[in-house]
């Protein structure tokens, strides 16, 4: 299922804050409204960020001709840009068509943001692909019990996926005995969207809550951790949903094999570590309740980082749609 797409000047997305209660389709046809729908949530995951944000500098475009509105088409850009920090896909996007709206117009930038959808549907077959060839030497092929963390489908990626795309592949060629998504703590992207997608795929699941994931990889519950990344570091080093970092540190305790899952486009060899990597916080109210509900007092004050960042160190291998790295051994990007 194509989860987001663009012609004639509009944005189609499912809306993924209305899912699974509700099937939404949004139509976007300004930055504004562009912006709004990927600070809350709507668009969300790495490379959907970075194909939303493509179209987006072509909206932009239509808006502000780069040529005769120069200001104005870059302050619209930059807002894009920087609605979100964290994942890398979204800065790469825009700043790889804003330069051809500049240059050579519109139909050029809608070219190129085609072509950025295009890349991403291509390195999610790739990466489901690799991850499953990388299990099979890992672990053996043919009962793979996969733990997961976040929405990795083809929500966050347009279609198919980063490390769900591997759960896939495992359950295409009949080698996935069951998956374990966390539900993943404050949006729940795991219990409401991972957990849709499965069902979709027909693959088999059980759901835990976040604090049960390390316990369980203590249990023997899990043959493989797979996770996506928003950011990886020149060092291996990755930013992903927050609770990644726990379980790579229970996965080397119980010496299970922690893999990471994402496009080329993800790694961002500017930052030369993890340290680097800017941490959102998306502040007090997805903490201290619900939608329109708090289970707290009034006016208390929380942390609440979106991401975390797990070391190379505990990662066993990245996997992208070109190359399998073992980084946790040693091997550079
Ligand atoms: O805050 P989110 O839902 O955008 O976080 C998304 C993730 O952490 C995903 O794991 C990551 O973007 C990789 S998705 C293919």
């Amino acid at each position: 299922m194509r989860t987001l797409d663009y012609a004639d000047g509009v944005i189609t997305m499912i809306d993924q804050t209305a899912l699974p209660e509700q099937e939404t389709w949004l139509e976007i046809a300004t930055v504004e409204d562009l912006v709004g729908a990927i600070k809350r949530l709507s668009v969300r995951g790495a490379p959907a960020l970075g194909v939303a944000g493509a179209y987006g500098v072509v909206i932009a475009a239509r808006a502000h001709s780069p040529v005769d509105e120069p200001d104005a088409f870059d302050t619209a850009i930059n807002r894009i840009r920087s609605a979100r920090p964290t994942a890398v896909n979204l800065g790469y996007a825009v700043d790889r068509v804003a330069p051809i709206a500049r240059a050579h117009g519109l139909e050029a930038a809608e070219v190129e943001a085609h072509r950025i959808r295009d890349e991403e549907l291509a390195s999610s077959i790739a990466m489901g692909d690799n991850g499953a060839d990388l299990i099979a030497e890992l672990v053996g092929g043919d009962a793979v019990r996969a733990m997961t963390i976040c929405n990795t489908g083809g929500l966050a990626a347009v279609e198919r996926g980063t490390a769900l795309a591997v759960v896939q592949t495992l359950h295409e060629r009949g080698q996935l005995t069951e998956a374990i998504p966390l539900e993943t703590r404050p949006l729940l992207q795991g219990g409401r969207l991972t957990t849709w997608e499965l069902q979709r795929m027909g693959a088999p699941f059980r759901l835990i809550v976040d604090s049960a994931g390390p316990f369980l990889l203590s249990r023997d519950a899990a043959d493989v951790v797979l996770i996506g990344a928003d950011r990886i570091a020149a060092n291996g080093d990755t930013a992903n949903k927050i609770g990644s970092f726990s379980l790579a540190l229970a996965a080397a305790h119980a010496n299970v094999p922690f893999i990471v899952v994402a496009p080329e486009s993800t790694i961002d060899m500017g930052t030369p570590s993890g340290e680097g990597i800017e941490i959102e916080d998306r502040g007090v109210a997805e903490v201290a309740g619900v939608r329109d509900f708090s289970w707290t007092p009034a006016n208390i004050d929380t942390i609440n980082p979106a991401f975390d960042v797990t070391p190379a160190s505990l990662i066993t291998a990245i996997v992208t749609d070109t190359r399998v790295v073992r980084v946790g051994e040693g091997e550079a990007l």
